[in-house]
């Protein structure tokens, strides 16, 4: 370390931080289970990434005062909802600590093991819990991947604190199928 520089943990104030990462482009997503009392309980989560392929894993990264932690079993379920770019309402509504009922208005279905299902959505990936990993102030957790569905539309974009847009998404597949027709 020359003379003038500062130590790491001084230098990268949480700020920088925060803004510095979010220039990652991501898609946005709404996390769900049901709770013990059976009902639904959904978060706007935007750090999803997929793991491993064989098995299936993806995962998510969770603040450790999110609800969402609350009772969780060794093997619970819980589905990764995509947005579309026609749902930045849903991403406002699922991450707003205010509301008690986020799932009033949003059509829903249950799906493997009963898993909350958004509809509107572009994907959903319904997942038992593998790994729950502490890290810093958030939880990591992975999950094996035992039911996709995916509808057309494209994704919404979560960038620099705003929802941005693609241009169509899933074309090649939309073409091939108007050939086939
Ligand atoms: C676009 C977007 C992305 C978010 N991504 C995450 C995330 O990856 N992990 C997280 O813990 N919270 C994330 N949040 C914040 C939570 O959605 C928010 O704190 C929510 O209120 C937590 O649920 P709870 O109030 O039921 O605990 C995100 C919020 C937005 C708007």
């Amino acid at each position: 370390m020359s003379a003038n520089a500062q130590p790491a943990s001084h230098a990268v104030t949480a700020a920088d931080f925060r803004a510095a990462c979010g220039l990652f482009a991501s898609g946005v997503t709404v996390v769900t289970r049901l709770l013990p009392d059976g009902g639904p309980y959904g978060m706007t989560v935007s750090s999803f990434t997929s793991v491993s392929l064989d098995p299936p894993l993806i995962l998510v990264c969770i603040d450790r005062n999110a609800r969402f932690l609350r009772d969780l079993l060794p093997d619970q379920a819980f589905a990764v909802n995509i947005l579309s770019d026609q749902q930045q309402h849903i991403a406002a509504g699922f991450a707003d600590r205010k509301e008690d009922d986020r799932f009033a208005g949003v059509a829903w279905s249950a799906g493997w093991e009963g898993v909350p299902l958004l509809g509107g959505v572009v994907v959903t990936f319904a997942c038992s819990l593998q790994q729950n990993i502490p890290s810093g102030d958030h939880f990591i957790l992975i999950g094996e991947v035992h039911q996709i569905r995916r509808h057309k539309g494209s994704p919404l974009v979560w960038c620099d604190r705003g929802y941005h847009f693609l241009p169509a998404v899933g074309r090649a597949e939309e073409e091939a199928e108007e050939r086939r027709s």
